[in-house]
C-alpha cells in the first residue's frame, strides 16, 4: 500500500486545473444503461471509482473506451442486471445503477451497501422512490431485487430529505414511465442538474432543474447521450481551503466558482482573499507563520444539502480552522460519523472536542501544528488530512492514501506543481 509523505510549511503558488467531478460522473455513467448504443461523455476524471462503475458497468455487460477525458461507452449488449456485492461494497454509488436497470429493463438485482466510514446511509428513499412508481422491492441475501410488473408509472415522491443519489436513482427511473413524476424535495446539488441535462440532451423531459421539486414527464424512448461532466467543486474547494491554511497565491483553473456560494462566504469571513472569474478561483493568503501576525479567524460552519455549506468540505474546513485565531464550531447535518479525521488531527496538535453533532475547534498557532503520521479514514478525511500535513512543520506521513485516490485526480502531482513538498512511496 502506498502512503504520502508531506514536508509541510511551504505557501502554495501557481495554477492548478480542476478535474471533471466524480459525483456527476458516476450517475451519468450509470445514466448510460437507459437506452442502447454508444454514449460519449467528456471531462470524465480517472479516479479509483469512476474505475468501478466502469467494471460495474461492464458486469452488466456493456463495454466502453477511454480516450484522454472522453468515455465512450455502449450498453446495447445487456446480459445482466446485477451489480455484485465485491463492486458495491467498494463504492456504494454502485446503487446509481438501480434506476436506469428498472427504467430499460424493469428488474435489478443490487447488492445492499451496507454502513460506511462516515455513517450508516440507508437506501430507503431510493427504494421508497422506486415503490411510488410500481416497482417491488424485497431484500434477500444482502441483495435489493427490484421488479416492475409492467411499465414504471408516473407518481409524486416526497423525499424526507434532500437525498444526491436518491433523486438521481429516481430521476432515471421516472424518464421512461409512464405518465408524470414529481419529485418534491428533490436534491439542487449541480451534480443533480449535470444528470438532468444529459436525461434531456437523450430525449427526456424534465421541468425543473435546480430547484427542489422535478418534474418529469415520461417518455417513450431515448436517443444515446453525448454529455460532458461538469467541474469538481469539492475538489476546487479543497484548493480554496488548502491556500488559506498553508498561504500563497494560487489560480484554479477550469471550474464553476457559482457552485460554491456557501465556501467562498466562509472563507472571505475567514480573511482569505478570493476572487473569481466565470471559470476560474484566484485565492491568495499571507503565510502565517505566528498566531499575531496576520491571523486566520476562527468562524463557525454548518453543513446542509446545496447551496448550504457541503459536508464534502468539512474535513478540510476543519483542518483550516485548526489554525484560526479563536473558536470555531463545526456542526455536521448530514452524516452521523463524520468526525473520523478529528483523532487524526489532533495527533498533530489540534485542539478540537467533539460534542454530538458538533465539532469545537479552538485554533492553535502554526508552530503547535506538528507532522505526524496519521491514518486516511475516507476520502474527505483523507484531503483534510494533506491540508494539515502541508500548513504543519515537519514530516507528516499519510496511510491508506487509496481513499484519496478514489476522488481526487493527480492530487499528488498538481500539489508538487504548486510547490508543496509531497510525495508518494510505497508502504
Ligand atoms: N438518506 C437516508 N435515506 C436514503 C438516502 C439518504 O436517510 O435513502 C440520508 C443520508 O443518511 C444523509 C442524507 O439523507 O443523512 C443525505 O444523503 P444523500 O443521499 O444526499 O447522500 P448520497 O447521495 O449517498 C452523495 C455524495 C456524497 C455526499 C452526499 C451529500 C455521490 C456519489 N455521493 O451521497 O459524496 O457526501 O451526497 O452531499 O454523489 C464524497 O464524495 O465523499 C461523498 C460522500
Amino acid at each position: 500500500m502506498d502512503k504520502i509523505i508531506i514536508h509541510g510549511g511551504r505557501p502554495l503558488t501557481g495554477t492548478v486545473e480542476v478535474s471533471g467531478a466524480k459525483n456527476a460522473a458516476l450517475p451519468l455513467m450509470a445514466a448510460t444503461l437507459l437506452t442502447p448504443g454508444w454514449h460519449t461523455l467528456h471531462n470524465v476524471p480517472d479516479l479509483r471509482d469512476t474505475r468501478t462503475m466502469l467494471r460495474v458497468l461492464e458486469t452488466l455487460g456493456a463495454v466502453w473506451q477511454r480516450q484522454g477525458g472522453t468515455v465512450r461507452i455502449d450498453t446495447s449488449g445487456l446480459t445482466g442486471a446485477e451489480a455484485p456485492y465485491e463492486l458495491v461494497k467498494t463504492m456504494r454509488a454502485s446503487v446509481l445503477v438501480l434506476g436506469p436497470l428498472l427504467g430499460r429493463c424493469g428488474y435489478a438485482r443490487v447488492s445492499l451497501p451496507g454502513g460506511c466510514a462516515i455513517g450508516a446511509r440507508p437506501i430507503n428513499y431510493h427504494l421508497r422512490g422506486f415503490g411510488s412508481l410500481g416497482v417491488t422491492t424485497t431484500l434477500a441475501r444482502g441483495y435489493v431485487e427490484a421488479r416492475a410488473g409492467s411499465r414504471l408509472r408516473g407518481a409524486t415522491i416526497y423525499f424526507d430529505k434532500p437525498s444526491v443519489t436518491g433523486t438521481e436513482n429516481v430521476l432515471m427511473a421516472a424518464v421512461t414511465a409512464e405518465g408524470t413524476t414529481v419529485i418534491k424535495n428533490a436534491a439542487r446539488e449541480p451534480e443533480v442538474g449535470n444528470l438532468v441535462d444529459m436525461l434531456i440532451g437523450m430525449g427526456a423531459e424534465i421541468e425543473g432543474r435546480d430547484s427542489d421539486r422535478l418534474v418529469v414527464h415520461g417518455v417513450d424512448s431515448l436517443v444515446p447521450a453525448e454529455a460532458t461532466i461538469i467541474p469538481d467543486r469539492i475538489e476546487t474547494g479543497t484548493y480554496l481551503i488548502a491556500v488559506g491554511a498553508t498561504g500563497g497565491r494560487v489560480t484554479i483553473t477550469g471550474c464553476m466558482p457559482s457552485h460554491l456560494p456557501s465556501l467562498t462566504e466562509k472563507l472571505h469571513a475567514a480573511g482569505v482573499t478570493v476572487e473569481q472569474e466565470d471559470n476560474a478561483f484566484t485565492v491568495s493568503c499571507p503565510q502565517r507563520s505566528g498566531r499575531s501576525e496576520c491571523p486566520l479567524v476562527s468562524v463557525d460552519i454548518t453543513t446542509l444539502p446545496y447551496p448550504g455549506f457541503p459536508t464534502d468540505l468539512q474535513a478540510q474546513f476543519m483542518a483550516l480552522m485548526v489554525l484560526g485565531n479563536g473558536v470555531s464550531i463545526i456542526h455536521e447535518t448530514i452524516f452521523e460519523n463524520r468526525f473520523m479525521h478529528v483523532a487524526e488531527l489532533q495527533r498533530m496538535g489540534a485542539d478540537i472536542t467533539i460534542d454530538g453533532a458538533s465539532a469545537i475547534v479552538r485554533g492553535v498557532s502554526r508552530d503547535r501544528l506538528c507532522g505526524a503520521p496519521v491514518m486516511a479514514t475516507d476520502l474527505r478525511a483523507s484531503a483534510s488530512l494533506v491540508i494539515a500535513g502541508l500548513a504543519a512543520s515537519g514530516e507528516t506521513e499519510i496511510s491508506r492514501i487509496y481513499h484519496l485516490e478514489r476522488g481526487y485526480e493527480k492530487m499528488v502531482e498538481k500539489l508538487r506543481r504548486l510547490g508543496a513538498d509531497i510525495r508518494r512511496v510505497r508502504e
